[in-house]
């Protein structure tokens, strides 16, 4: 035994003699394999290093991804498809574009550190279906907003995995400076993938955003797995929703764990007067096993944004702990759209002041052009098979007056009251529709019915995508 060590420890130091006299100054960075799950493998590889990364945590990258990614696209461009791995390390950065038939891989211990400088962030026009960005005075708000860490337009194919390797949106100076009202145009994303088909983001972790984390949007064939998002809960970090679907078609969200300070998921589609005249609803979305934490926010909220509507979302085996509200639908008159056909089953709650909300007042336009005649229909909304434990009160559904919210179905919903709930568990107005096995027992506009709530039997068909086994490899070299 003694004698195996011994020569171990001899080769080993003849080979690292044998290097540094070789090449000083020359680090040897070790060759890495690794295998993941997705929508599609690559054909060429390359390192971040293998562009002058550097990952100390101070040097600035953000020239080497974009030459990286640059130099990748053209190499991939016959669809044989190239991955850039991130390899251990703190990478400074900020903004850069991916590309198609591209895959972003973070090993375990790399950790993308977003820059603060807001100069790091190019000027990106508004959303056409928001018409304004979120932050920022109006004059400002109309004319730009910051680019994601991580952006994506107009692409075929496009991947952001790793081994829950981290990418630190380094949120808190953002945060500061929201507060005192001293940015001038919509805080960044950690990543955004616009007008694009067949995206997969998983595996990664995701840290202190300086506003939402994820935000597909125009975008349909999307695969959202193994999410971990984490940022302080309200009021440190404001708008740090978890995912954000928006206007988007055939999504599947699953395996999530969020912890934020606002909603965990949050579907969208467009704003007010610019949302209705674009048109494009967020439709055919399964979220499940996704686990939520928000104390000030919604585990899954539909809207406010909701213009271009909303239809067939499926959600399902979600645990809710110490959150403001299950599944809340917030809307206004002037928004118009539809929220229509939503299924919750088996989601458990612990600790929550509402279990369900709808708010129909919700407010907060784009600016003062929205029209008053534009009306939202919410209709078709069923929550089945469900638990919650210390809740303070059992449901506040909100409608509008001359346009209630309708076909609401509740079934086999058990919600124990919190030992100082309210002595009303239910509220209602405007609203219509039936309930079965429910308690406490729910308001006169929901009355008991036969029947228990829908729920769709067919699968999407971004549910049965199988994800193919690829592999990453990575040779020795040098830096
Ligand atoms: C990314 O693409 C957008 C839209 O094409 C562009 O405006 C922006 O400048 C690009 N960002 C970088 C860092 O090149
Ligand atoms: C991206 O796609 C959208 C929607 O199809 C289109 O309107 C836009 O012109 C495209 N942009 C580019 C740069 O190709
Ligand atoms: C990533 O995190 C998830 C959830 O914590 C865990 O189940 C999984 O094993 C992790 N994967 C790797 C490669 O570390
Ligand atoms: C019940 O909820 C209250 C807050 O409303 C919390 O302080 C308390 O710890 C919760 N109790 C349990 C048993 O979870
Ligand atoms: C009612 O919901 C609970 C909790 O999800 C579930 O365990 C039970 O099977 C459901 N009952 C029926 C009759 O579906």
């Amino acid at each position: 035994m003694k004698g195996i060590m011994t020569l171990v420890l001899v080769l080993l130091v003849v080979l690292s003699f044998g290097r540094s006299s070789e090449c000083r100054n020359v680090k040897v960075l070790d060759q890495y394999s690794s295998k993941y799950s997705a929508m599609s493998c690559r054909e060429h590889t390359a390192s971040i290093t293998d562009f002058g990364g550097v990952g100390d945590g101070t040097t600035s990258n953000t020239k080497a991804f974009q030459a990286a990614i640059n130099h990748l696209a053209e190499i991939a461009a016959d669809g044989s498809g190239a991955q850039l791995f991130v390899p251990p390390g703190k990478w400074l950065t900020g903004s850069f574009n991916l590309t198609s038939h591209f895959t972003l891989f973070l090993h375990k211990d790399a950790v993308l550190l977003a820059s603060q400088d807001e100069n790091d962030y190019p000027l990106l026009m508004p959303l056409p279906s928001y018409g304004r960005g979120r932050d920022g005075k109006e004059k400002d708000a109309i004319v730009g907003r910051y680019s994601s860490l991580i952006f994506g337009t107009n692409l075929t194919d496009v991947i952001v995995t790793g081994e829950n390797g981290t990418i630190d949106g380094q949120g808190a100076l953002w945060w500061k400076k929201y507060k005192k009202g001293q940015l001038k145009y919509t805080r960044p994303y950690l990543i955004e993938i616009m007008h694009s088909n067949q995206v997969q983001i998983s595996d990664i972790t995701l840290l202190d955003s300086p506003s939402w984390n994820v935000h597909p949007v125009y975008s349909s064939n999307v695969i959202i797995k193994g999410l971990t998002i984490i940022a302080p809960t309200d009021p440190v970090s404001p708008n740090t929703d978890g995912i954000n679907p928006d206007s988007c078609s055939n999504v599947l969200i699953e395996d999530c764990y969020i912890v934020s300070g606002d909603d965990c998921v949050a579907v969208k589609s467009g704003w007010d007067e610019f949302g209705i005249a674009y048109a494009m609803p967020t439709q055919h979305l399964t979220i499940r096993r996704l686990t939520c934490i928000s104390p000030d926010s919604a585990v899954i909220a539909l809207g406010s944004e909701m213009s271009g509507g909303i239809q067939d979302v499926r959600a399902e085996d979600i645990t809710a702990i110490h959150s403001e509200s299950g599944i809340r639908i917030k809307t206004a008159v002037g928004r118009g759209g539809f929220v229509k056909d939503i299924f919750v089953r088996r989601m458990t709650m612990q600790t929550m002041k509402w279990a369900f909300w709808m708010t129909g007042n919700y407010g907060s336009h784009a600016d003062d052009h929205y029209d008053p005649k534009a009306l939202p229909v919410i209709q078709g909304i069923s929550y089945s098979d469900m638990v919650a434990e210390n809740v303070t009160m059992a449901a506040r559904l909100e409608g509008i007056d001359g346009d209630p919210f309708t076909g609401i179905c509740i079934s086999n919903v058990t919600i124990g009251m919190a030992a100082k709930a309210k002595k009303v568990p239910w509220t209602c107005t405007d609203v219509s529709g039936g309930t079965n096995g429910v308690s406490p027992s729910p308001c006169d506009s929901l009355p008991g019915q036969a029947k228990t709530c829908p729920f769709p039997t067919e699968a999407l068909p971004i549910e049965s995508v199988e994800l193919k086994a690829c592999s990453l490899s990575v040779p020795a070299r040098k830096s």
